[in-house]
């Protein structure tokens, strides 16, 4: 893959992020989903690349853009597989809440798992603990685990939660074990991001959410040296199918890191839409615009943080030709 396509992917999120940042707060959901949508893919083919959407906003169907092979990027340049969220956090955006980020994720061909939309049991730690989880053992070993590795007491660990009726049993071990919860309410790609950045101050994610926000997760992760594990969970005949389409016999297979991104590289970028722990969201103030992104590389293990600022004037139409 080209070093130089990191660049090139934090415009693609920065788009998407300036667009959908405008319908913050306004109760709209799918506007701000769409209009990140749209301009993700103006400015992917934009990008020198030959890319193929292998996650995306749904079947060819479904979607009229990003849909799942979809070809996108300007025809030229290396041939990759692109795993995209325009918004992770819809419902955060539509009420303005805490942490939405545009996101992308590429690799080579065949790189990442091609998962389906149904749910996946998470478990996900940064680099300090990497190696020492394991999602069929119970919460509080994981608890135990993680505090070990982090040289902490179980009480100074925190665990992210989604804040879902489905993980009421979760949270009750969590709090048996003596650790500390941060609930929240949507965007498990950047509650696992945030366990490999201390400043975040959250050390493990527990929980189910979406199989493709999985892989864009494992997809951060594995730039930052960290760990995700999952676990498919098909809740009808049509989603066995599909695992078993996907070469998955075993529905209680461990999905570890390289069964979700295999290999030894793959770039990730995101940019704050609302503001999060990560990542700052968009500020407008007339003609200008500022972004927050992050954008990393598994390969080189560089990440680089992004302030953007731009001139809504002249370019209006976020690409320029
Ligand atoms: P969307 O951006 O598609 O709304 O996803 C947000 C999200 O919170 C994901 O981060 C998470 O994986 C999934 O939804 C959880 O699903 P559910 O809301 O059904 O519990």
């Amino acid at each position: 893959m080209e070093r130089s396509l990191t660049l090139e992917l934090v415009r693609v999120t920065e788009a998407a992020a300036l667009e959908s940042a405008r319908w913050m707060g306004r109760g709209k959901k799918n506007e701000a989903d769409g209009a990140a949508t749209t301009a993700m893919r103006k400015v992917l083919d934009t990008v020198p690349m030959q890319g193929t959407v292998v996650i995306g906003e749904g079947e060819m169907d479904e979607a009229p853009m990003l849909y799942i092979g979809e070809k996108v990027g300007n025809g030229h340049g290396p041939a990759v597989d692109i795993a995209v969220d325009p918004v992770e956090g819809t419902n955060i955006v539509a009420q303005g809440t805490w942490g939405a980020f545009a996101v992308i994720a590429v690799a080579d061909q065949g790189k990442f798992l091609h998962a389906p939309d149904m749910y996946m049991q998470k478990i996900a730690v940064g680099p300090d603990a990497a190696g020492c989880i394991d999602i069929n053992a119970s919460v509080t070993e994981n608890l135990k685990a993680v505090a070990k590795a982090k040289g902490k007491d179980i009480e100074d660990v925190v665990a992210t939660v989604l804040n879902r009726e489905r993980h009421n049993k979760i949270i009750s071990e969590i709090r048996e074990a003596g650790a500390r919860i941060r609930l929240i309410s949507d965007g498990d790609v950047a509650a696992a991001l945030n366990t490999a950045f201390d400043f975040t101050g959250v050390d493990i994610l527990f929980g189910i959410g979406g199989a493709p926000e999985g892989v864009l997760a494992a997809a951060g992760l594995k730039c930052l040296g960290g760990e995700l594990q999952g676990k498919l969970l098909p809740e009808n005949d049509e989603q066995l199918k599909r695992c078993h389409k996907m070469g998955i016999s075993d529905i209680n297979k461990v999905l570890l890191m390289d069964d979700l991104v295999s290999g030894d590289d793959c770039i990730f970028a995101a940019t704050g839409i609302t503001d999060g722990e990560l990542l700052t969201g968009v500020q407008f103030k007339g003609s200008v615009a500022t972004t927050h992104s992050v954008v990393m590389r598994a390969k080189s293990g560089t990440v680089r943080f992004i302030d953007g600022t731009h001139s809504l004037k002249k370019k209006p139409n976020l690409v320029i030709k």
